[in-house]
């Protein structure tokens, strides 16, 4: 397997910062968690700086950009604030995603179609900055088509409702997800564009998701993190990263 064929494995680290806010102290740290999971083999870190700081905040992406060796995926979302940070640290990758003050996590893919022009001029200058954008999105040929359309170099597909409706038992739904997720993975990649994934995904859901030819990364925290409580952060990755490498 040659490495621009490989499936790249963005480790995102907020739920560590989520812990650490519960107390208000200092740990766990979540850059901490970030070296060990560059050191397990991550081939990226993600994190994600919400509005509400619920869990990253600013410090830690100044300290993350100091520290890794392995390019930085922040996601934020399409605010004034978060492209005047986004400018100032050029990290590696943006990703652009929705963001409500209510909701527990990111609950749907950011609606292009309906703010096309505005997402074009927004994203123009983290491209003039060198950052490769990545638009997060449903699995809908008409994102698709309107993230192409502003010049977005990639696209995350959320697999958000697969994962839910495996964990749900409901597997007729599960599939059906699959199936649009197969099937806008090979149309985004068609249009150009590199194609990425997550939300949500396990132990018991990466494999068809990774199976994917198209997909080059996956974006996991929440599982891993809650996974490290009883098996440790690198044994974690290490076998998610297991699991990945034996679908492909
Ligand atoms: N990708 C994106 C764009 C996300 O917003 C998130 C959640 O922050 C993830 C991936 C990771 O999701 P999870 O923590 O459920 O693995």
């Amino acid at each position: 397997m040659t490495d621009a064929s490989k499936l790249r494995l963005g480790v995102n680290i907020d739920h560590v910062a989520t812990l650490r806010n519960a107390r208000g102290g200092e740990v766990p740290c979540p850059v901490r968690a970030a070296l060990l999971a560059q050191d397990a083999g991550a081939d990226g870190i993600t994190a994600h700086l919400r509005e509400d700081r619920r869990h990253i905040v600013d410090g830690d992406i100044d300290a993350l950009m100091a520290a890794l060796s392995v390019p930085l995926n922040f996601e934020m979302a399409a605010t004034e604030e978060m492209a005047q940070i986004a400018l100032r640290l050029k990290p590696h990758a943006v990703c652009i995603v929705p963001e409500k003050r209510e909701e527990r996590t990111t609950e749907g893919g950011l609606d292009v179609v309906h703010s096309e022009a505005k997402l074009a001029d927004y994203i123009a200058p983290l491209r003039e900055a060198g950052c490769r954008v990545s638009i997060f999105i449903g699995a809908d040929a008409a994102q698709i088509d309107a993230a192409a359309r502003i010049g977005a170099e990639v696209i995350e597909l959320h697999t958000g409702a697969y994962c839910d409706a495996h964990a749900e038992g409901n597997f007729a739904a599960r599939d059906s997800e699959l199936k649009a997720l197969t099937e806008m993975a090979t149309y985004a990649h068609a249009q150009g564009l590199e194609v990425h994934a997550g939300h949500g995904l396990t132990f018991d859901t990466v494999a068809p998701i990774a199976a994917l030819p198209e997909v080059r990364e996956l974006n996991i925290g929440h599982f891993l993190i809650g996974e490290a409580v009883f098996m440790g952060l690198v044994p974690a990755i290490a076998e998610m990263r297991r699991r990945m490498d034996a679908a492909r």
